[in-house]
Parts: structure tokens; C-alpha cells; sequence
């Protein structure tokens, strides 16, 4: 009988295709992949540290995982940026665990899952070879993510990805195109390009020019990319939004604070009046979302009004909100002392009073569209992204892959909702069934 694998991911969307190379890999090796953790003989964990949360939800997975073991001697794999970040210690912390692998090492699965062991050197930049994505694992859904670089060269002082992805490395734009047009051979319609800072892209043209060779590639129908750092935006992909009628009007481009000296000590090198010059060469239709850390260290009350101030007067489409948390190896921590921490409970509240803030004009925006019509991309049956890329439930009975026209009748903050009024495009390639179906489960 062949062996079953289960890939439990968390994290953004560079681990949720790095999970879905894995899982290439493993098919590749003989292994079949299963949607649930009790019918596996592996179980991979490909975890985020970003915030400690998400590290801790890992050991509380372990956790359940680890009964798992003692019954039917599944066997236990760690990957993604926890496992980067804590290399052996992993392994003390957790001693059941077979094996740990840094998101350099994804083809390494099939091996590490037979031997054990640990893989988490980093790859020399120029020596690096992007795991290549089997479009076959793609078929049967509308959209995809294709990776277009790695890593991070910013010094961010929260941040703990430099760390756990390693330097900037840019895939061969030509490799990218013929990724991409493989996927829309097996029928994908959509897809995003990824990177942790995207549009820093430098495989061998801009940014901006492989957004255009990519909206070239014959039958694609809308590009995306994530995500982005303000210092990178250039007016040549700003053109984009209006030149390239495949690229989304949607752009997520993280301020991360609404006060300067804040900025300064966050160290992202630009400045509030920077970030407003840059994103008012936007088209207005182009929707804008942003991610915002509150109770960053020493954080006044006055720096917190200055944040909610900005965020008034930008009309950010959708935003993400974090508390800060303190994360190991970063240029924060060493100046915890001087710059000292925020009370949780005043840091929560002041969280409470951006979320309220977005909240209700997130709910605004989406009201406003009530009565209109919207064009959807279908993902899955009743359910699809707008242009703007806006969550849509609606009822009717479009197929994956096609893009119909809805009605929208309701709003809330999360989604809009209505009824299918006309298939303005059938897919190309009907949706199969997946023949190789990959288990990559979120969250
Ligand atoms: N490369 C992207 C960010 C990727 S991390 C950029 O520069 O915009 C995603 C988001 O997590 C960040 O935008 C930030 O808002 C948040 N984040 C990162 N480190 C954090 C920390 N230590 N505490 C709280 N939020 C954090
Ligand atoms: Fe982290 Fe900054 Fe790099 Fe984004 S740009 S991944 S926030 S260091
Ligand atoms: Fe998390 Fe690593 Fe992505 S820390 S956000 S999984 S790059």
C-alpha cells in the first residue's frame, strides 16, 4: 500500500506554495497525499514565526501529532521559518520529531521523511535552484501562486524573516513565463506572484516588465503579487495599473505605522509623506490595503494618535492589524531596554481602536457596492474574488475557473454577497477532476 502524507500549513502564501512543492515532491517519491492527519504515515508542519503566536500554534499541533505517533508511528516533520529559526533546538524542545527542514531544503522532503535529520544551512544566492511547481497540481483551480523571488535584504527591526528566509534571490523571469503558461495550460486563470518583497524583482528585467511578459503568456487572465515594500514602488509599475489590462486593481503595500518616529525606529526607511507621494500616482480604482503593528516599543500615545490620524485619511480598502510581538535575532530587541515595552492592555486597546476604525469603513466600502454589479473570478462553487480582490459569496451555478457577473444584495466587513447574474467567460479548460490531488491544509 502506498504511504500516505499530510502537509498541516500556517503562515502566508510563500509557505502555502512552498507546502504545495513539498507535496510535488513527495507524489514524485511515490507517497499519496491524504486530507486528514489520522490516515498519514507523515505529517509535515510548515510553520511561520512571524509573530509568536503562530510559533506557539505549531507546539500546540505537535501536540496532537505526537499521539498520532505513539499509535500508528506516523512520522513527524517540521519545516517552514520556525524550523529555520530553531534548528536543533527544535529538536530538544520536541525530541519526537523525526526531521526539520528550512524553506530552502523543500525537495529534500522525500529524503529527510525516510532518514531523519536536519537541513537548514541557506543556499548560497547564486547557487540556488526555485523548486519548478507541477502544473498538474494545479488543475482544476482558478488561481495559483508562482514564486518570483526569496528572502528579504530589508533590516525591518520587528521582523524575524530576514532570518528565516535568507537573502533576496530572483527567479529567471523566463522561468516564471514558462511556469506561468504551464499553469494556464492546465487551466489556471489566475495568478499571483510572490515574494516577500516583490517588487524589489530583479531575474533579469523590473518588476514592472515581468508583469508585462507574464500578462503576454496567451489565455491569462488576471496577474496579482504579493508583497510589496513601499521603498521598491516605481513609477514604472505604476503604469501597470493602467497599461496592463490583466494586472488586478489591488495592491497591498504595508506602511506598517502612521508616525515618522516610529518609522525610524521600525527602520523602513521611508517616511509618512514618502508612502503618501508614492501611492497618490495610483489610479483610483486601484484598491489599497496595508498591514499596521500597534504597541510597537515605546510607542507614545501621541505616535498612536498620529497612526489613527493617518489611517483616517487614507483610504485603505482593507487593512490588517497586529500587536507587535518581540521576535528573536531582530534589531528590536536589543533596544527593548532603551526604547521600553507597551503595556499589553494599553497595546490591545489601542489595536481595538484601528480595527474599529477599518472595520467600519471596510463595511462602508463594501455597502457602497450593493446594487452593482461585480466581476468574479469563481474559486470554488459559490464563492469568488472580485477585481479588487474582495471575498464574493453568491448563489448560482458557476464552475471553477469561470468569470461570471454578481448582483450584490449584501455587505459586511468580510465579504460581499449576492446572485450570479451572467457568465461573462466560461473556463478554458473545465475543471477536471485533480488527478494528483495534493492535501495542503491552512491554519
Ligand atoms: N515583507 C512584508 C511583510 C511580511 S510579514 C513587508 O515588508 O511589508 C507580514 C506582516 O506581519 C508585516 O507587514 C507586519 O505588519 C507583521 N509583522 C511582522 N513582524 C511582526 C512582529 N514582530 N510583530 C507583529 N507583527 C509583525
Ligand atoms: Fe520583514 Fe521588512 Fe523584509 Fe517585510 S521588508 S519581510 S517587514 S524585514
Ligand atoms: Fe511566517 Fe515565514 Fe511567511 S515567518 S509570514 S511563514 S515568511
Amino acid at each position: 500500500m502506498q504511504r500516505r502524507y499530510y502537509i498541516h500549513t500556517f503562515g502566508c502564501q510563500m509557505n502555502e506554495s512552498d507546502s504545495q512543492r513539498m507535496g510535488e515532491a513527495l507524489l514524485r517519491a511515490g507517497w499519496q497525499a491524504t486530507e486528514a492527519a489520522d490516515g498519514a504515515d507523515l505529517v509535515l508542519v510548515n510553520t511561520c514565526a512571524i509573530r509568536e503566536k503562530a510559533e506557539d500554534k505549531l507546539f500546540s499541533a505537535l501536540g496532537r501529532y505526537r499521539l498520532l505517533k505513539a499509535q500508528r508511528g506516523t512520522r513527524i516533520g517540521v519545516a517552514g521559518c520556525v524550523a529555520q529559526q530553531k534548528k536543533e533546538a527544535l529538536l530538544h524542545r520536541a525530541p519526537f520529531v523525526d526531521f526539520v527542514l528550512g524553506p530552502d531544503h523543500l525537495d529534500k522532503v522525500p529524503q529527510l521523511a525516510e532518514q531523519g535529520g536536519i537541513e537548514t544551512d541557506f543556499i548560497d544566492s547564486h547557487e540556488y535552484l526555485f523548486p519548478q511547481a507541477d502544473p498538474e497540481t494545479s488543475r482544476g483551480r482558478a488561481t495559483a501562486f508562482v514564486t518570483a523571488m526569496k528572502g528579504c535584504d530589508n533590516v525591518c527591526s520587528f521582523c524575524v524573516v530576514p532570518y528565516t528566509r535568507g537573502r533576496e534571490v530572483s527567479r529567471p523571469d523566463g522561468e516564471i513565463v514558462r511556469e506561468v503558461a504551464a499553469l494556464v495550460a492546465a487551466g489556471v486563470r489566475e495568478v499571483t506572484l510572490i515574494g516577500q518583497n516583490v517588487n524589489s524583482y530583479a531575474g533579469g528585467c523590473t518588476f514592472a516588465e515581468l508583469i508585462r511578459r507574464v500578462a503576454s503568456v496567451p489565455g491569462i487572465l488576471r496577474i496579482r503579487f504579493t508583497t510589496s515594500h513601499p521603498m521598491d514602488l516605481s513609477p514604472e509599475l505604476v503604469r501597470c495599473f493602467s497599461q496592463v489590462p490583466q494586472l488586478m486593481p489591488h495592491f497591498h503595500l504595508p506602511v506598517q505605522h502612521g508616525a515618522d518616529s516610529v518609522l525610524a525606529r521600525m527602520r523602513r526607511k521611508y517616511t509618512i509623506a514618502d508612502y503618501q507621494r508614492r501611492i497618490a500616482s495610483l489610479p483610483p480604482e486601484v484598491a489599497l490595503t496595508s498591514d499596521i503593528i500597534c504597541g510597537f516599543l515605546g510607542e507614545t500615545e501621541d505616535e498612536h494618535r498620529q497612526n489613527l490620524e493617518f489611517l483616517r485619511c487614507t483610504p485603505y480598502d482593507n487593512l490588517f492589524s497586529f500587536l507587535y510581538s518581540p521576535r528573536p535575532h531582530t534589531g528590536a530587541i536589543l533596544k527593548m531596554a532603551e526604547w521600553g515595552e507597551v503595556p499589553r492592555e494599553v497595546a490591545l486597546r489601542r489595536l481595538e481602536e484601528v480595527q474599529s476604525l477599518q472595520r467600519a469603513r471596510t463595511l462602508q466600502r463594501h455597502r457602497q457596492r450593493i446594487g452593482d454589479r461585480v466581476e468574479v473570478l469563481v474559486e470554488d462553487r459559490g464563492f469568488g474574488r472580485s477585481r479588487e480582490n474582495w471575498a464574493v459569496q453568491f448563489a448560482g451555478d458557476a464552475e471553477v475557473g469561470d468569470l461570471v457577473e454578481v448582483l450584490v444584495e449584501k455587505a459586511s466587513p468580510a465579504a460581499l454577497r449576492g446572485m450570479q447574474a451572467r457568465v461573462i467567460d466560461r473556463a478554458a479548460a473545465p475543471a477536471t477532476q485533480q488527478k494528483r490531488r495534493l492535501a495542503v491544509v491552512s491554519g
